[in-house]
């Protein structure tokens, strides 16, 4: 299956713009902050929550800030139930750590302006130990409206955990996207899946907020299990999901009372973001081929 996720990895470029558009109208809402409020809306009448992601490959901090600005105060205007989701890449963190974390501490000013949430991303493991810097600094400077993503393919995860638990973190859980080394993260499904658990059982050991960022129905299980054992209320941890990723499973948590919140990323630059996003992970080629070829076969 690897073989042939990268093999799918390396024809991308060569597939015609229209048809890679067609297959990432699933997952991304358009190019405009409109199409963004759209699918927004959408999930809203759904009963789910979003957080919306700016799709960017420019390094201009602060035309992403003004974007941002935007986001919030469209939110605010539509009434829309979303929060949103940034890179600290996207504002200089290879840069420069303090550029990026005065940046960043606007732009979660601004949020809490208008009662809103920033969610800092976690990106690829060169940038783990600056990302939860610059989340602590924020938390030093009193801002609480922030929060920060955890990875369960990597290995200090649980030691990361042990150390931020003092300030009850609000905390989102992934598997993690990005290709790492043996050295750093666990290669192995079943042990990124028993990580992921002992990750969410840590935060709620240390009363954070933890939002369950999977799709994985065994790990949606034992969490769910956990939740269950604790008798916490459905406000007080949330799911996550991406947008256009097994909505149906979405839609039985909403069923059953849990809170989801989907992940909603718009942009112009989507050709450039679908083709990195696959590039990062060819796992998600092969995802998103068996997805399409079922969706044909229906
Ligand atoms: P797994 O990869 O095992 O997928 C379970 C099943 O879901 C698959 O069998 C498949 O059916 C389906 N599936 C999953 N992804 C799919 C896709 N793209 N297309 C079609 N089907 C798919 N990562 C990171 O490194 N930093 C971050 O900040 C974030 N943020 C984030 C936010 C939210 C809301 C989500 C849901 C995910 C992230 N991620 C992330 C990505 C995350 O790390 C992980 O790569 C994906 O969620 C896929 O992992 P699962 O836990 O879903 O399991």
């Amino acid at each position: 299956m690897a073989l042939l996720d990268r093999a799918l990895v390396r024809v991308l470029p060569a597939v015609p713009r229209p048809v890679v558009k067609k297959l990432s109208q699933r997952y991304i809402a358009g190019p405009d902050l409109a199409d963004a409020c759209r699918a927004v809306a959408g999930l809203n009448l759904d009963g789910k929550m979003a957080t919306i992601e700016e799709i960017t490959t420019r390094d201009e901090a602060s035309a992403l800030l003004a974007e941002y600005e935007d986001v919030f105060e469209t939110i605010e205007r539509e009434g829309l139930d979303s929060n949103v989701s940034v890179k600290l890449t996207g504002l200089g963190l290879n840069l420069d750590r303090d550029f990026c974390l005065e940046n960043v501490a606007t732009l979660v000013r601004d949020a809490a302006k208008r009662g809103n949430f920033v969610r800092i991303d976690m990106e690829d493991s060169s940038t783990t130990s600056d990302t939860l810097e610059i989340y602590r600094r924020l938390r030093a400077q009193g801002l609480d409206n922030v929060g920060v993503v955890l990875q369960a393919y990597m290995k200090r995860t649980l030691m990361d955990i042990a150390s931020l638990a003092p300030l009850r973190p609000n905390v989102r859980v992934c598997k993690g996207i990005y290709v790492e080394p043996p050295d750093v993260a666990y290669q192995e499904f079943e042990t990124v899946q028993i990580n992921f658990v002992e990750a969410v059982e840590g935060l709620l050991e240390a009363g954070a907020y933890v939002a369950v960022a999977t799709h994985d129905d065994w790990v949606i299980a034992e969490v769910l299990t956990l939740l269950e054992e604790r008798g916490l209320a459905p406000e007080e941890y949330e799911f996550q999901m991406l947008l256009g990723v097994r909505p149906e499973l979405g839609d039985e948590l909403v069923r059953e009372g849990h809170r989801l919140r989907i992940y909603v990323p718009f942009g112009r630059q989507w050709y450039e973001y679908s083709l990195r996003r696959l590039q990062e992970n060819p796992k998600i080629a092969g995802y998103i081929a068996l997805d399409t070829l079922k969706r044909l076969r229906r």
